[in-house]
């Protein structure tokens, strides 16, 4: 196990200290970079928090747990192991060595892919800035920060790169991705949901469950990369992703069985008067989730991403374990479409339809946790049962952009998508509602009552371990 270097400004494990030139540039990025933790991210004073910290990438070496006051967090740069005999595996230069420089050619390219990843890091902390204000319990709460210095740690993973290997190009995009904010008018995050706000803890499980889980697909064909620095940055990075996961899937777990407890012991549908969320706004909210994070694998065609695959700048999930040739040249796939107005399947080239590949094994893994959800209602005894919408509900982007249709998917009118909405989305009253739930509890062991405690501590504490000191 390595310790961490408390010796260097920046830890790491890339031997900063032997680039002066790259020390330099990154050490001027630092003090910005706290400049906006300080005036972007979470609002709520704390002394310290009980957080894991990266201090390597070996088996033992990177979760380092402590309290420690979180502007003293120590933000690193580790890239996973390299392997010196690392070969391309797809794309028309599958079998060459993987690339330890950018080639010319795709420079462009590349650098736009990780500046897109970098965007959304800081962005999910912004969104998530006040919810300390009304954390259920102080578990949730070192919880939500945690999620918070690691998305700053994929920010610094980014800037990394961009600053060792684009030059001053790279140094300009990543101070932009400091003057970017979420929701800003002038200057906007660069994807849809990243300018959503995340204003309650039921946003933020579902958050966690459904628009994290797509920065890890995203990470995913990231890893896959012929240039090898950004395949070892992601590779470490889905390593503190998982946790992301966990947090949003046991989040979304903890209300569905607090739900469902109340309902079963009252006998009612109607549990807002309890004091818990209702399972149709429970539904409501994964709807929405779902749909705008659907929204970020992209259109259902891209030639851009073809070529970008063509070029083994970006791969697909778990690459190696296709069974197929990996160039995807004579392949073909059904993509979805709009054809004549209807909702349906249109026939295109394998290497066209790669956002939809994508998008699938996204949603493969997202029935994972409705599955999860209704196994806790029929465990309590209920018949109710949550589900994912229909792809072609509530998009702003791809085929069915231009339409409207219910979570079953039946196409509606644009009059009648008005008139309904409000049955599938959260309204104004269902997020009212949710808010008036939100009143923060500090005090250790005690928990809200709209949520379930935990199974589990974290790192084999206590539920009523003191997390978090205010
Ligand atoms: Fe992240
Ligand atoms: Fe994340």
């Amino acid at each position: 196990m390595t310790t961490p270097d408390y010796a260097e400004k920046i830890p790491n494990n890339i031997a900063l200290g032997e680039d002066r030139r790259l020390q330099r540039a990154l050490e001027s990025w630092q003090p910005n970079f706290l400049d906006w933790w300080e005036t972007m991210g979470p609002t709520l004073p704390t002394q310290d928090v009980y957080l894991r910290t990266a201090v390597n990438v070996g088996r033992e070496g990177w979760a380092h747990f402590a309290h420690v006051p979180m502007r003293d967090y120590r933000w690193g740069i580790f890239l996973a192991d390299k392997n010196p005999d690392r070969r391309i595996g797809f794309g028309a230069h599958k079998g060459e060595p993987a690339w330890q420089q950018v080639p010319g050619e795709y420079r462009a390219d590349l650098q736009r892919l990780i500046v897109i990843q970098g965007d959304t890091e800081p962005a999910s902390v912004e969104q998530q800035r006040n919810l300390g204000a009304t954390a259920p319990s102080l578990y949730d709460l070192r919880n939500l920060f945690q999620v918070n210095v690691e998305e700053g740690r994929h920010l610094w993973a980014m800037v990394y790169l961009l600053h060792a290997y684009f030059g001053r190009e790279g140094r300009e995009e990543a101070e932009e991705l400091l003057h970017r904010n979420s929701g800003s008018q002038d200057a906007p995050r660069i994807l849809g949901a990243f300018n959503e706000e995340t204003p309650d803890w039921l946003s933020f499980f579902m958050f966690t469950y459904f628009t994290d889980r797509d920065g890890k697909y995203q990470l995913g064909t990231l890893k896959e990369s012929a240039f090898d620095p950004l395949s070892r940055t992601c590779e470490f990075m889905l390593k503190e992703e998982a946790h992301h996961m966990m947090v949003g899937t046991t989040g979304v777990d903890r209300v569905v069985e607090r739900t469902a407890q109340v309902m079963a012991e009252n006998d009612t549908d109607d549990v807002a008067a309890h004091g818990v969320i209702p399972l149709p706004v429970i539904q409501k909210y994964l709807n929405f989730h779902y749909s705008v994070s659907l929204d970020l694998f992209g259109g259902e065609t891209s030639t851009n991403v073809a070529n970008y695959y063509t070029a083994g700048l970006k791969g697909r999930w778990l690459e190696e374990r296709r069974k197929d040739d990996h160039t995807l040249t004579s392949d073909s796939i059904f993509v979805d479409a709009l054809t004549d107005g209807e909702i349906g399947l249109t026939e295109v080239s394998a290497l066209t339809g790669l956002n939809s590949d994508l998008r699938r094994e996204y949603i493969a893994d997202c029935e994972g946790g409705v599955k999860r959800w209704n196994k806790i209602l029929s465990d309590a005894g209920l018949t109710h049962r949550l589900a994912l919408p229909h792809i072609a509900f509530n998009r702003k982007v791809g085929a069915f952009a231009g339409i409207e249709a219910t979570p079953a998917g039946e196409n509606l009118s644009a009059a009648d998508w008005q008139a309904r909405k409000g049955q599938w989305l959260p309204t104004d009253v269902d997020k009212t509602f949710v808010r008036s739930l939100m009143r923060p509890v500090y005090d250790r062991g005690k928990i809200a009552a709209w949520l379930a405690p935990p199974r589990n501590g974290i790192n084999g504490k206590p539920f009523d371990y003191d997390y978090v000191h205010l």
